[in-house]
């Protein structure tokens, strides 16, 4: 079964380049460790996560705005945080043949798990990427890339609450790029050193800190299963262990995923407390404290917080869906993506590269260009292999303009997951098609 399973890891690695989902960074170079480049339908599944995540955590609220803010941000920032003296792991050298370096908190035996020497006693290092601001080279000009996009909210909760006329509870949410120089990265793109981050921070009044944790767990828990359509039974909620809690965390659950390599987070939902906002009130002197209007009470509000990687979501997309089936004596594989995070939605196709199917074909696309994602596939051999091309990238449908179209004035249907066809006419091709995405 875990050997199946690793194989299915290498499978889905090996589509994703050669469908042009993901690609090494620095290929060419030999590749950068913990770094990956996103191909053309790589960059459509994320923007479609990305999207599918804003709508249901902002747009389809009242209570969530947005922002976006620096990925370098004021040093003392991250002294508040207490990622500069906490965000750390511990780390051992191997002192035998191979030399490589270890996160001792992932070993099961105290010798190298690859040669099998010993190791170095630990020592802590810390994952923020340093970089500096200004010409000159100095600890005064030191700052670094942000390792989670959630204190660019705390340090604007001010700001948004000044501006916003918004009242607690409410969040604020934020996706974009987040830095951490991994001591060890791999399985694909499940740990990488630089990495797109989802987070939300929901301040709560103190005391309903707990209710609005359960709330979150279930709201997110059912966005996986029913907005991506991840398999329920490979989803499971794990609350954080005393000695596992981040040290900003009152509590916290991990969403995780049954991967080939077993079970693993996807993402955290964590009861902050007030810790951020009172470690920034302290480090900057100003008053981040919330008056209730309607109480007239003055307080620091606490934090709920779902946070998850844009990466890690691809991944179990990905995983989720990778199927192969026996068809007429070959192996057919295809990616059984939710239809609303399929790279392309509607495949177009002429059934041959003659003219007068060229013509007609492109018409087609065009009518379903303004409902769908489409794409228009012309090339790359008979029509079967470029339905197996489309099955491979998760493509729902296929719509496919033949020489009978020029008679009766109607094209083809084809569905990945059934390989069902159904012939209908051009004139009620799009609402046919709206019908089934909707049903
Ligand atoms: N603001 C809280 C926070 O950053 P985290 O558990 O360290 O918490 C949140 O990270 C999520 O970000 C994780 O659940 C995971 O989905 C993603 N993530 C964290 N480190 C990552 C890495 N090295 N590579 C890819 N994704 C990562």
């Amino acid at each position: 079964m875990i050997g199946e399973r690793q194989d299915l890891m290498e499978k889905v690695t090996a589509l994703c380049k050669r469908r042009g989902f993901v690609f090494p960074s620095s290929e060419i170079y030999g590749g950068l460790g913990g770094m990956y480049d996103y191909g053309p339908y790589g960059v459509a599944l994320r923007r479609n996560i990305r999207g599918l995540w804003w709508r249901h955590t902002v747009d389809l609220r009242n209570d969530v705005v947005g922002l976006e803010a620096t990925i370098i941000a004021h040093p003392e920032v991250w002294v508040a945080s207490g990622h500069v003296s906490g965000f750390s792991d511990p780390l051992v050298d191997c002192l035998g043949t191979c030399r490589k370096r270890w996160r001792a908190d992932h070993l099961t035996s105290d010798r190298c798990p690859e040669c099998g020497g010993p190791l170095s006693e630990a020592r802590q290092f810390n994952l923020m990427f340093r970089t500096h601001i200004g010409p000159v080279e100095d600890t005064a000009s030191r700052v670094y890339l942000r390792p989670e996009t959630a204190q660019g909210m705390f340090i604007n909760f001010k700001n948004i609450v000044n501006s916003m006329r918004v009242r607690v509870p409410f969040g604020i949410a934020q996706q974009g790029r987040s830095f951490r120089n991994e001591i060890t990265h791999g399985n694909f793109i499940f740990r990488l050193r630089e990495f797109d981050q989802m987070e939300m921070e929901f301040f709560v009044p103190p005391g309903e800190d707990e209710r609005w944790h359960e709330f979150w767990i279930g709201e997110r828990l059912r966005w996986y299963t029913d907005v991506l359509g991840i398999r329920a039974e490979r989803l499971r909620l794990r609350p954080h262990g005393e000695d596992e809690k981040a040290h900003y965390a009152k509590a916290s659950t991990d969403i995780e995923y049954l991967f080939p390599f077993g079970w693993s987070e996807v993402e955290g939902v964590a009861n902050r407390t007030d810790y951020d906002l009172r470690q920034h009130q302290e480090h900057s002197r100003q008053d981040l404290t919330y008056l209730d209007p309607d109480t007239n009470e003055r307080y620091l509000p606490y934090v709920v917080e779902p946070a998850v990687g844009v990466d890690r979501i691809m991944i179990v997309c990905l995983l989720d869906a990778y199927d192969e089936e026996e068809v007429k004596g070959e192996t057919r594989v295809v990616l059984r993506l939710h239809r609303d995070v399929a790279p392309v939605q509607v495949a177009v196709m002429p059934l041959s590269k003659k003219e007068e199917l060229i013509g007609p074909a492109r018409e087609v696309l065009e009518t379903l260009r303004s409902a769908f994602r489409v794409e228009y596939d012309q090339t790359g051999g008979n029509i079967g292999r470029r339905y197996r091309r489309q099955d491979e990238i998760g493509t729902p449908y296929c719509v496919t303009v033949d020489f009978a179209t020029l008679e009766d004035r109607a094209v083809t249907i084809r569905e990945r997951d059934s390989m069902e066809q159904e012939r209908v006419p051009i004139t009620s091709l799009l609402a046919r098609l709206q019908e089934r995405f909707a049903g």
